[in-house]
């Protein structure tokens, strides 16, 4: 199997007055294919991490290479197009623009890659199709619902097919419904599209849909956890291991089951 995330010996340190180590000799790979939840305690270097493999930030040492090459070696330019070809993201608060349609926003990618108007189209049929969106495309952010617009994020986020779906919280802001259904399809694409997924979360029942988990407590790895058949089996299992973590009870709080 092809590594699409290699991370070693990654260390993240804070400098300030005093100086905090966020992420302690991080070693993680991600194969082509996998769908892959991070979970731990508030405070336990979950969004350093991804802040770090999307290259929003740097890391104080280690590597991170993604696809083959290491981002943090680029200058900002090459940057801005590694982003736009490696890596696609969703957000918990959906990150749409206002001012345009949905149908504008999820094509964007395409937009600034300076796309022919008939490819775009093309893809955005087919995008929306499979994702089930086609009777929103014209419509404004203020004229859908949360699902909705988490489902458009999603299409924006694939449709320059990226080596790696990255997602903070993408069940977040919904409720227990639209929760069901966004993870659903984070599911499906990974199945149907084998997109690779690394997502952050720390709902149980959204992690439940990952083939495995890792678990991470004062930013080190601390345990990770494979999927079997059953989701409801992986759910009880990761409920074990969020209540042996310890950390604050309200950070585990289901919307689930
Ligand atoms: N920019 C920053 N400067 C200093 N400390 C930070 C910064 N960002 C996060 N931290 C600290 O690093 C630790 C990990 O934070 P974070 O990655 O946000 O955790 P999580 O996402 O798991 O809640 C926390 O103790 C947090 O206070
Ligand atoms: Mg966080």
């Amino acid at each position: 199997m092809r590594e699409i995330l290699k991370i070693s010996k990654l260390n993240k340190v804070y400098e300030g007055k005093v100086a905090y180590k966020a992420l302690k000799n991080i070693n993680l790979n991600i194969e082509e294919g996998e769908f892959v939840g991070i979970m731990g305690p508030s405070g336990s270097g979950k969004t350093t991490l991804l802040n770090i493999i999307s290259t929003i930030d740097l890391p104080t040492s280690g590597e991170v290479i993604i696809n083959g090459s290491n981002p943090h070696d680029l200058n900002n330019s090459e940057l801005a197009m590694f982003r736009r070809k490696e890596l696609g993201f969703v957000f918990q608060d959906f990150n749409l623009l206002d001012t345009l349609t949905i149908g504008e926003n999820i094509i964007l990618p395409l937009t600034l890659d300076k796309y022919p108007v008939k490819e775009m189209e093309k893809k955005l049929k087919e995008i929306v199709k499979k994702l089930g969106i086609e009777e929103i495309l014209d419509k404004r952010t203020y004229e859908i619902s949360g699902g909705q617009a988490q489902r458009a994020a999603i299409a924006r986020a694939i449709i320059n097919s990226p080596s790696l779906l990255l997602a903070d919280e993408p069940t977040g802001n919904l409720d227990s419904k639209a929760a069901k259904d966004v993870m659903e399809l984070f599911y499906n694409i990974n199945v149907k599209e084998k997109v690779t997924t690394l997502m952050v979360t720390h709902d149980p029942y959204t992690a439940s849909f990952c083939h495995r988990v890792i678990f991470i407590k004062d930013g080190e790895l601390y345990n990770e956890i494979y999927r079997g058949n059953k989701r409801e089996l992986f759910y009880q299992e990761i409920m074990d291991i969020l209540s042996l973590l310890g950390g604050d009870k309200n950070d585990f709080t289901s919307i689930g089951f």
